[in-house]
């Protein structure tokens, strides 16, 4: 606590006990002014908690005071799906994006799903809609529908198994065996598929959406902060273009990075995707050096400690699903849970295992 002593003297003692450990892992990115109020908020949310019986599931992309402060699962879009499908908590707290609150909702529809804000959207899950994909459908009929999570119930419920970007190859392969087709259909996310098409022989349909944070990479920056920082490992997310990928070092889901770089403790990382994910591992890795570039999710950035309270004191904002869609759209989801943890971690090997099999654009 020693940089934070000054301001200790704000906080009641109870509090300052209870949150220093917190405080240990959020103190490079959060400045002794703004703690005392931090940790007065993270302290009534986890009493809170306890009096709902709530539990919060917080993605990788939340910020640090959220992340290590009141997250009961922090993870990728995979393993918080997992774990709304696992919880006995009788109430649900997204700490992140809309899709992720009705994935919770499909996979735990008799639980309370709260989101703090209900324009944390998501400009991939926008891209498109239920009555897009009939039409898809109606144009390549037998053909598989791998739809990513980050898109809404209704689309789930047009969609014959889910893909996070921790396990896409090994879904798309299970979908064009089971079917037994040379083609599959991944939407809504062009440049995951773009990826994915490069892992695998198997002939992709794809869809043009994007998603707002990660297209703004390009190979040049990867190419220019090479040169800055060479010694830096560059890890990128395959929401990114294809050549971004190329260009880095490893390529993987906001887990498999945080993994990687958890297990290999490079000296210089530069990490090729939302902000936040920097601050949050850099709280259990203060040895490593973390190089900009700050690209925020303005999605993510909606939720915050203040409406985090806010939605566990006043039970709002109730996230729900139509009956009719949730049987349908949670047999999508499910599959995918369902599928045997890859052999080796999911990474995209741009440099190895490059197929030339071209994707078709819809
Ligand atoms: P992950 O599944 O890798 O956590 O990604 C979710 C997301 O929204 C990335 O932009
Ligand atoms: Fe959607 Fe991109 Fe934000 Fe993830 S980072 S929630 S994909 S807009």
């Amino acid at each position: 606590m020693e940089a934070v002593v000054g301001v200790t003297l704000q906080l009641d003692r109870a509090i300052a006990q209870e949150t220093a450990p917190v405080w240990e892992k959020v103190k490079s990115h959060v400045t002794p002014m703004e703690w005392p109020d931090q940790a007065r908020l993270i302290s009534e949310i986890n009493a809170l908690k306890k009096d709902r019986d709530a539990v919060i599931l917080a993605h990788n992309y939340m910020t640090p005071e959220i992340y290590h402060g009141v997250g009961d699962y922090v993870g990728d879009s995979l393993g918080l799906a997992k774990e709304a499908a696992r919880s006995d908590a009788k109430v649900i707290v997204q700490a992140g994006v809309h899709f992720m609150a009705e994935t919770s909702k499909i996979l735990s529809p008799d639980k309370t799903v709260l989101i703090p804000d209900l324009k944390a959207g998501c400009s991939l899950a926008e891209a498109i809609t239920g009555a897009d994909v009939r039409l898809i459908k109606q144009r390549y009929p037998g053909l598989p529908v791998v739809t990513y999570v980050n898109t809404t119930a209704d689309v789930k419920a047009e969609t014959d198994i889910c893909c996070t970007s921790a396990n896409a190859v090994q879904v798309v392969e299970w979908a064009a065996r089971e079917w037994g087709v040379d083609r599959v259909i991944l939407i809504p996310d062009e440049f995951l598929a773009r990826n994915v098409a490069a892992q695998t022989t198997v002939g992709i349909i794809a869809w043009k959406g994007r998603c707002i944070v990660h297209e703004r990479f390009k190979a040049d920056d990867i190419h220019a902060m090479r040169q800055a920082y060479p010694g830096a490992e560059i890890l990128a997310h395959p929401e990114c273009p294809e050549d971004v990928l190329g260009a880095a070092d490893f390529a993987g889901s906001t887990a498999a990075m945080t993994d990687y770089v958890m297990a290999k403790k490079p000296r210089q990382v530069v990490l090729i995707t939302e902000c936040s994910m920097a601050a949050n591992i850099k709280g259990d890795v203060p040895e490593v050096d973390f190089i900009g570039p700050c690209n925020l999710c303005p999605y993510m950035k909606r939720i915050t400690l203040t409406n985090i309270r806010d939605c566990l004191r006043d039970m709002t904002f109730e996230v729900t699903v139509p009956e009719d869609m949730i049987p349908r759209a949670a047999r999508a989801v499910q599959r995918m849970i369902d599928l045997p943890p890859p052999a080796v971690p999911a990474r995209y090997d741009m440099i190895k295992a490059r197929h030339h099999v071209p994707v078709e654009l819809i």
